[in-house]
């Protein structure tokens, strides 16, 4: 039995099912900075309680300058969201396309908005033989009759980045066949060499771009994205259409304030640094278990161990992973773990070793 049927972070299913409470788990399934929220949000928040007693901007000014300031861009291609994931849906409602290619693996969200607008959805498989990233073929595949393609990179569950050269032709494949291309850039911020699409903008009328700054930050909870895009006639048609006041005021001070903490973001870079590679070296001496190179700060693998059920074997142990058996394209082998702090690495470590090892014990 698998828990955590569409997202990870379901901690409180997974802990129901075995009958403990969910603070006595570790949470590798949602890929949350470990750092955990920074302490000059905490402070800023706790010094403006008072926020929560009116009502927000209802343009978010403040909040939209300082997201057009980071990425030097003008605020009218800026929109802010609560979560990532509003934006995801407002964007597909207002482009209304008609036909849409998803790679598989990817995200959920974006078929679910797709679906909701009663968008046809074509598939592009990712191989494992490819290693799970897409060639030149997707090039062919971007025909006129298509209106909407979405991509996410680094991708969520494999943890690869885009190859460059590849995703700027892609872009202009979309531009000369009309085709929307909306790029995912949840994790970016993980990689700070690699500055994503946002610079390109100005040269891709029809490319959106959306990044998330709940994982990075850790504000899952208090939850905040935008989307950036030259295309102001979306961007403000979507502004003007929404609900009022969707983000709440303590996620629009966190926009102004987190982007600014330089010595949050530099210790995050630290902290990856030293335990990617760590956790990615550890899980790849494993018997039985196949890893990706990962570029943010999540791991995908394969277990190909007989009768072995992963993720049920680690909740006896007290840690949830991702299972990806429900994403199309994937099936029950195949896994997806957060690189958390060193300690918490080295507890998944163990625990798998002494999973794994049982069941080599186990003779099946
Ligand atoms: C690839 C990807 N995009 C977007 C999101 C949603 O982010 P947010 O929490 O900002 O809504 C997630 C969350 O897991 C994700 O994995």
């Amino acid at each position: 039995m698998a828990f955590s049927s569409q997202h990870g972070g379901n901690i409180i299913e997974a802990a129901a099912a075995i009958g403990v409470d969910a603070s006595s788990l570790t949470d590798f399934s949602a890929n949350i900075n470990p750092l955990g929220m920074p302490d000059s949000l905490k402070m800023a928040i706790t010094e403006n309680l008072a926020l929560a007693e009116r009502y927000p901007d209802v343009e978010y000014r403040a909040l939209h300058q300082a997201l057009a300031d980071h990425h030097k861009v003008p605020t009218e291609w800026v929109l802010a969201g609560n979560g990532e994931t509003e934006l995801i849906f407002n964007l597909v409602q207002q482009l209304a396309p008609r036909k849409a290619l998803l790679l598989t693996p990817g995200f959920a969200e974006y078929r679910r908005a797709l679906a909701r607008v009663g968008c046809e959805i074509v598939d592009f498989p990712l191989s494992e033989q490819q290693g799970w990233q897409p060639d030149e073929s997707l090039l062919s595949a971007l025909t006129p009759d298509l209106d909407c393609l979405f991509l996410c990179t680094p991708n969520n569950p494999t943890g690869l980045l885009l190859d460059n050269v590849l995703l700027l032709a892609i872009a202009q494949r979309c531009q000369e066949n009309n085709i929307a291309l909306i790029v995912d850039e949840a994790f970016m911020d993980f990689l700070p060499d690699e500055p994503g699409l946002i610079p390109q903008l100005a040269s891709f009328p029809q490319l959106y771009v959306l990044r998330s700054l709940t994982k990075f930050f850790a504000i899952a909870g208090l939850r905040l994205g935008y989307l950036v895009s030259a295309d102001t006639t979306t961007v403000g048609r979507i502004r003007q259409l929404r609900e009022p006041w969707t983000i709440n005021a303590f996620a629009a001070l966190a926009g102004e304030v987190i982007l600014n903490d330089r010595a949050y973001i530099d210790a995050s870079y630290r902290w990856l640094r030293a335990e990617q590679p760590r956790l990615f070296n550890g899980l790849n001496l494993l018997h039985g278990i196949t890893v990706w190179p990962p570029r943010a700060n999540y791991i995908f693998l394969r277990c190909d161990v007989d009768g072995l059920e992963l993720q049920r074997a680690l909740l006896e142990e007290h840690i949830l992973i991702r299972h990806c058996a429900n994403y199309p394209g994937l099936d029950a082998r195949y896994y997806r773990v957060a690189i958390k702090s060193a300690a918490d690495n080295d507890k998944l470590l163990e625990a798998l070793k002494r999973v794994l090892s049982n069941k080599a014990g186990s003779g099946e």
